[in-house]
């Protein structure tokens, strides 16, 4: 994915523009790109890396006048990553700049009429493509304005977008539109902010709104029209965002991903507020009200997500089964949209999401819903394309989640799925007291992350023992068995480390498969492994075992992932932090992937 940042207002638009980018750094990170009209020229730039050296080359520039640009840090798809590929691109012409985040799949066929036109073209982006079709149509004396160009050019492509333009020859309006890709527009008193998410707009303003799929806005410092691909006038509904600065900046910490493990305590105390009544054995999940009765009376549940959140995918099948006793499945969203599913009369989709723009997720929640069955959503982002395309769901309120490496989406998504869980459970077969009594663990499970979180010196100082390893194996069954699969992930992710061999790391906690974790420990050790382990406090045996212990408080087996996973996501981090990389910006990686 790629980062927009866009604006139109009386302010000069590069330290806004700049900012932003910042904001949205965390949205690709290869290189970035800056345009801004002023006095009806377009000036553009933009430099390979991080959004530092864009402002490096603009301070060499002199930086760009104008209140009106667009702004763009780049996730590569199309073309490898250099300047030429950055964006923004211009048009034939040079007067028109566009900013994109997608993928236009029919790009080669339009790039062969283009050429065919006497176009050339200097990146092998697709991005240049649409640039120089807009330009191509663009024709103000015959009457077609920026705002029918850009609309005549996206009715030619398929694909995914989500874009700005501007253009020297029309310096009071910028046109943005989207399908597909996240794009919002903050509406701010004579200015407007457009950005792929909240974080670039809410310095400026808390009122804003989703673009629609196949909307194109129009906007300039006296208003905004937004409009159909038939131009066919629609009318935005603008919100409130709930999301301030605080949430979004570092703060104390040296990285997002820090902040993100410590935050968890809060995290999962928001998420769970107002929704278990413990003393009552009651959840209440206002989200799945409407739909409650056929999620009761459903025959089978179907988890579809990618990466960390397939992972509490795998959890959320094993509570299912387990508490709610309803036959549960996981799906990788890249996989499901491509097999022929096979989906019967009272079933239910879960797509599990933290950005809710995961391209393949989203698919797969289509595929199901187009086949019949219920669709709802375990997401963070609220107003995300899945949330929106979902009949129902339940936010995580974990808040925004920046660092790529995702640990407070996981454990508010076990904390949601765990919840849902028991909503059906207790409508089912199981008694209220048991329901109760884990509702009760389940509310004491911050102040349990607490304590695991007072361990991260220790955690630091073990995890310096072993940083130069190049294997590692993470073992862990049961309900700990996906936890063990997130705890490799995170150490892939950011150290770069093949978390597959030696030292082995067993997740060891006083539940069902204790003693089976035990042998397989022993067994490790009888072949030289170094076993470190995640036990439960007061374990006397393990020490017997492993060289070293991360500890968790007791709870029972079916919340142990929300506690065991807290020492993994430390040890992931200190080990990339101990290897010298960049944890908020890890290589080859996004936070969240838009396309397939
Ligand atoms: O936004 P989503 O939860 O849908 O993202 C899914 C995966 O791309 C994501 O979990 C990815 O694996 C993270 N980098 C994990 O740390």
């Amino acid at each position: 994915m790629c980062g927009i940042v866009g604006y139109i207002g009386t302010r000069v638009a590069q330290p806004l523009l700049l900012e932003g980018l910042k904001r949205l750094e965390y949205r690709g990170y290869d290189s970035a790109g800056m345009a801004t009209v002023d006095a009806g020229r377009l000036s553009l730039t933009r430099a390979v890396g991080r959004v530092q050296n864009l402002e490096d080359r603009l301070g060499e520039l002199g930086g760009f006048g104008g209140t009106v640009g667009l702004a763009h840090t780049r996730w590569a798809t199309h073309g490898g990553v250099t300047e030429a590929n950055a964006h923004p691109h211009r048009d034939g012409s040079g007067r028109i700049a566009v900013v994109h985040n997608g993928i236009i799949e029919n790009y080669t066929v339009i790039r062969q009429y283009l050429e065919e036109k006497g176009h050339t073209f200097k990146s092998e982006t697709d991005t240049e493509v649409l640039a120089v079709l807009i330009g191509e149509l663009f024709d103000p004396e015959g009457g077609v304005d920026l705002e029918s160009a850009v609309r005549a050019a996206l009715r030619e492509v398929t694909g995914a977008y989500a874009i700005a333009v501007i253009c020297a020859a029309e310096p009071d309006t910028l046109v943005a539109a989207r399908k597909g890709s996240p794009l919002m527009v903050g509406v701010g008193s004579g200015e407007y902010v457009v950005a792929s998410d909240p974080a670039a707009i809410i310095a400026h303003t808390t009122q804003a709104f989703p673009v629609d799929d196949y909307h194109v806005v129009k906007l300039t410092r006296d208003g905004l029209r937004t409009s159909n691909l038939d131009n066919v006038e629609v009318t935005p509904k603008i919100m409130q965002l709930e999301l301030d600065l605080e949430q979004i900046d570092l703060g104390q910490f040296q990285h997002y991903m820090l902040k993100e493990i410590y935050e968890q305590p809060r995290a999962i105390r928001l998420c769970c507020r107002g929704r278990i009544d413990a003393r009552e054995g009651k959840v209440v999940l206002g989200g799945l009200a409407q739909y409650a009765k056929e999620l009761v009376k459903s025959r089978r549940v179907i988890l579809t997500a990618q990466g960390t959140a397939l992972h509490s995918a795998m959890i959320g099948e094993y509570l299912l089964e387990d508490l709610a006793k309803i036959p549960a499945e996981v799906e990788y969203g890249s996989e499901f949209r491509y097999r022929n599913p096979i989906i019967e009369d009272g079933s239910v989709v879960i797509a599990i999401s933290q950005s809710g723009e995961t391209a393949d997720t989203l698919a797969a929640l289509m595929e199901a819903k187009e086949r019949g069955a219920l669709a709802l959503g375990v997401i963070n982002a609220v107003g995300s394309t899945i949330a929106r395309e979902t009949d129902a769901g339940v936010y995580l309120r974990v808040g925004p989640e920046i660092g790529v490496a995702s640990t407070k989406a996981f454990t508010g998504q076990v904390a949601v799925l765990t919840m849902i869980a028991l909503f059906m459970a207790r409508r089912r077969f199981m008694a209220p007291d048991a329901c109760a009594r884990l509702m009760g663990e389940l509310e004491q499970t911050p102040d349990k992350m607490e304590r695991i979180l007072e361990q991260d010196d220790a955690i630091r100082t073990l995890t310096e023992k072993y940083v130069e390893r190049e294997n590692w194996l993470f073992l862990g069954r049961g309900y700990n068995f996906p936890t063990a699969l997130e705890g490799a992930l995170k150490l892939k992710e950011i150290s770069y480390i093949h978390a597959e061999g030696m030292p082995v790391v067993f997740i060891a906690n006083k539940g069902p498969q204790y003693d089976k974790v035990m042998n397989n420990i022993e067994e490790v050790r009888s072949r030289g492994g170094h076993v470190i382990a995640v036990a439960t406090e007061g374990d006397k045996d393990i020490g017997r075992v492993a060289e070293d212990v991360m500890w968790i408080p007791d709870t029972p087996d079916p919340l142990s992932p929300m506690l065991a996973v807290l020492p993994l996501q430390l040890m992931a981090y200190h080990a990339a932090v101990l290897r010298g990389h960049d944890v908020d910006k890890p290589r080859n990686l996004a936070k969240s992937v838009t396309v397939e």
